[in-house]
């Protein structure tokens, strides 16, 4: 049985990025969605990984607004101002390694623990974005270090909270998705605008994947298109 039942409460954490605002976008015209509450560095209460004491304050004061049966996470880094994706080892570097780590495994990971507090435990799931690139056996390409590796580290951790949630709340289901490449801040160095998706399509494509899950779902790492990808 389908474990986003309607009418649903959604929260997107990671509003105002990309894919995020093309997920506010999709929910607050969806009928089935009666609330759809955005958190991002700029809302308020407001979440910035950077700060982690923001993710339990964040949490703890959107509680009267749940439980939520739909939670999208779409935080994650790939670039900054200061640094590209490593092509080889020598390019590696301890505060790359170590930023998106905070950013893209560590936050994502404290946002579970702290939100998965107001999940509906009659029928709810929640969603971390990852990346098929994250995937250690799909890994042909090499390069994208820190990238890869902080995503491989979210999924287990997403992994690892999936089974201790099928216990306490054996009717949520905690998955990784992956969205395919979108058009986006984040894709537009590598040719996103030419190669990526738009990203409402994407958005789209996530939110029906997300409406056909069920429990036994919970603990995968799922592409846009519903296929299961290997870890
Ligand atoms: N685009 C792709 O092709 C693609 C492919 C595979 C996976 N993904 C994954 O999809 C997710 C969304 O990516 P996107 O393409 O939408 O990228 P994006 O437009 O760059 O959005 C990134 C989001 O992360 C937020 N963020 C970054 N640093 C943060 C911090 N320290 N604290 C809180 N929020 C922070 C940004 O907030 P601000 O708005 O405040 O900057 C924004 O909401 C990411 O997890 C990415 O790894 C994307």
């Amino acid at each position: 049985m389908a474990l986003l039942s309607q009418p649903y409460r959604a929260l997107i954490i990671g509003s105002t990025g990309t894919i995020g605002s093309a997920f506010m976008e999709l929910l607050q015209e969806k009928t089935s969605c009666i609330e759809c509450i955005g958190l991002s560095r700029q809302s308020a209460p407001s979440i910035d990984y950077q700060d982690p004491n923001s993710i339990q304050a964040a949490a703890k004061a959107l509680s009267s607004s749940g439980p939520f049966q739909l939670i999208i996470n779409t935080i994650g880094v790939l670039h900054s101002a200061d640094w590209m994706p490593e092509k080889r080892l020598e390019d590696l570097n301890s505060d790359q390694l170590i930023e998106l780590m905070k950013i893209n495994a560590i936050g994502p990971a404290l946002t579970i623990s702290h939100f998965s507090k107001l999940l509906d435990p009659n029928h709810s799931v929640m969603a971390t974005l990852s990346a098929k690139v994250g995937s250690i056996e799909d890994n042909r390409l090499g390069g994208w270090y820190s990238y890869r590796a902080s995503k491989a580290a979210l999924n287990m951790l997403i992994k690892t909270a999936s089974i201790e949630l099928a216990r306490s709340k054996p009717n949520t289901a905690l998955i990784a998705l992956h969205p395919g490449t979108v058009n986006s801040r984040l894709s537009k160095p590598f040719r996103g605008e030419q190669i990526g998706r738009p990203p409402l399509d994407a958005a789209n494509d996530m939110l029906k994947v997300i409406e056909g899950l069920n429990k036994e779902d919970s603990g995968s790492f799922i592409s846009y298109s519903g296929e299961r990808l290997p870890w």
